[in-house]
This record gives C-alpha cells, structure tokens and sequence, in this order.
C-alpha cells in the first residue's frame, strides 16, 4: 500500500526510518511534492544526497522507482519509447500477401510494438511510481523542452497511437549538479531545493548511521576535520560520501585516532586533486601533529 503523509513532521520521521537523515527544508519539500503533485529539482553540489533522497522517498511511500539516468545525447527513444523494429519487420514478414498494407500499419504501431523507455514506463505504471530524473543537467536543451510537456501535464504524445495519459500521479524528482543552467521555464514548473553540506551534528547523525561501530570520539573529530577541510579553497571539498567513505576506511584498518599519521594515510579518501592533498596536508594535517612530536623532531 503506498503511503500517504499527512504532515511534514510524517515526512521527515519516516525518511528517517528508511535511513535518510533530512534537512528542514527537505523534509518540507518532501512533503509538498507528495500533496501538490509538482516535480522537484534538487540541486547541490556532489555527494550530499540528491540521488539517494529520491531513493529513500521511494522506499519510505512504498514505491517503485524509476530512474532515468541522464547524458550528453540522451535522446527520446532512450528516454520516452522506442519503436520494436525488429518485431515490426517480423509481423510484415508473417503478414501473408494479399492482407493490406493499411491492416498492417494499423497493427505493427500499437502498444505491443512499443518499447517503453523509463519516462513512458513512469507514466503508464498503474500503480503510481518515484521518477528519478538524475542529472538533468547533463542532457541538452531540446531534451528539456521535451520534458516540459511531460512534467506539466503529465501526458506523452505519440503520433502513431495518440496521448497517453498519466494513470496515476508519479512523484518526481530531478537532480542537478548545476553544471549548466537550466530553463526558465522548466524551473518554473517545479519545487526547488537545495541541498548543501550538513551542519556539523546532522552530519554527524550521518556518519554514524552508516558506520555504527565506528567509536563516537572518532567519528566526530572526523567530521570536524571534514567541515575544516570544507573551510578550505580546494578543486573538490569532501562531500558527505567522502565521510562516510573515511569512516568506513578507518574502520578498516583499526584506527584508534585520527593522528597525523592516519590522516595523511587516508588523506585521498576525502580529497582527490593534486593540488587539493597538498593544501589540506599543509593546512590541516600539520594541526593533528602532536606536540610531543615535535619536541622529539626538534
Ligand atoms: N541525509 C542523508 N542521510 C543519509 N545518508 C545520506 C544523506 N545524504 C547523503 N547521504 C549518503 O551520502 C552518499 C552520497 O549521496 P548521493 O549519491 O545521493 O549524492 P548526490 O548528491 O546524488 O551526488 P552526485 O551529485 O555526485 O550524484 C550516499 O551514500 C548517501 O547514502
Ligand atoms: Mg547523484
């Protein structure tokens, strides 16, 4: 039975139960999305939870999700449906001769011909669905003018068959790493949210959900060292997947601190640019040293 909530309070204790810590205003969106029937864009930088929202949001209501991973050159046939040529040409082939070409036609473009691709399936899936629309931004223009029609009336027009009409309301979510800007006009149709890096306790909560055994002192010098990190001007500052990654590495090899040493260690756990290990050593790896350390060095 797929859930209904009744308040944003609902939304965010129940996200929370399926492993998903959210922010207020996630929470709020959250619950919008479910009662206003609108898409959301979740916008962000990488790795602070815009995909696994929609795959926590769908476990929560108790749907299925269906994600449509976008590319450079995704284009409808990817994205919407596809002609089976293959069974097409078969039919025409077992059509005996003297049938008629408009018997033929008639048949070889009905829906049994058709391959559904992700946005067709969430469409047409009678028991509504989550629509993950993951990187939006990675697609170009035309195909976001392609999913105007789509998101705002919730309807695809094939010229062969007609309009097929959504048979349920799909909740739908579209990310974006913003690495372009995207339309006025898609923008308008949705909710938005953004989602940063979580204050210090969240992220916290976080880590330790993921890594329960990891001891409580050490995971949050962790994330301390994380937000430190984010203070600097790196290429790539550490996401939350980059905490939770640390903290499964040192629970791997057993750490019992973070100490100089294991942070220079696991230091391309958390930064991977050149340039960006080198800063972070330099500025946050040396206050890790021990003072006893470097009376023995002097
Ligand atoms: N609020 C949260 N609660 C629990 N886990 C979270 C939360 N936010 C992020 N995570 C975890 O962080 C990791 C990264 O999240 P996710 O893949 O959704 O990031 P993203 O924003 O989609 O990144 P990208 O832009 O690179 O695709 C996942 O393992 C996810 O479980
Ligand atoms: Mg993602």
């Amino acid at each position: 039975m797929s859930e209904s909530p009744a308040s944003v309070q609902e939304v965010s204790e129940g996200l929370r139960e399926v492993g998903y810590l959210p922010g207020a205003s996630t929470a709020l969106v959250s619950f919008l999305a479910t009662k206003l029937g609108k898409p959301v864009l979740v916008e962000g930088p990488a790795g602070v939870g815009k995909t696994e929202l929609a795959k926590a949001l769908a476990k929560y209501l108790d749907r299925t999700l269906i994600r449509l991973q976008c590319y450079e050159g995704l284009d409808e046939a990817k994205a919407l449906y596809e002609w089976n040529y293959r069974k097409q040409l078969l039919r025409i082939q077992a059509e005996s001769d003297d049938a008629g070409w408009q018997d033929v036609q008639e048949d070889i473009f009905g829906e049994e011909f058709l391959l559904p691709r992700p946005l067709m399936t969430a469409i047409s899936s009678p028991e509504p669905v989550v629509l993950l629309i993951d990187e939006i931004d990675k697609t170009d223009q035309e195909f976001e003018a392609m999913l105007l029609e789509l998101l705002s009336d919730f309807q695809i027009s094939i010229p062969e068959l007609g309009r097929i009409e959504a048979r349920t309301q799909p909740v739908v979510l579209l990310t974006s790493n913003n690495t372009r800007e995207l339309t006025e006009a898609l923008k308008r149709r949705c909710l938005y949210l953004w989602l940063d890096y979580p204050d210090l306790e969240r992220e916290l909560e976080i880590v330790r959900l993921h890594s329960p055994e990891l001891d409580g002192t050490i995971a949050r010098k962790l994330v301390e060292i994380i937000h430190q990190v984010r203070e600097l001007d790196l290429k790539k500052p550490p996401s939350i997947a980059e905490s939770i990654d640390w903290a499964r590495a040192l629970l791997l090899l057993g750490a019992g601190d973070i100490d100089a040493e294991t942070f220079k260690q696991t230091l391309s756990v958390i930064v991977k640019h050149r340039t960006d290990l080198d800063m972070v050593a330099a500025r946050v790896g040396v206050t890790l040293e021990a003072p006893a350390d470097a009376h023995s060095a002097a």
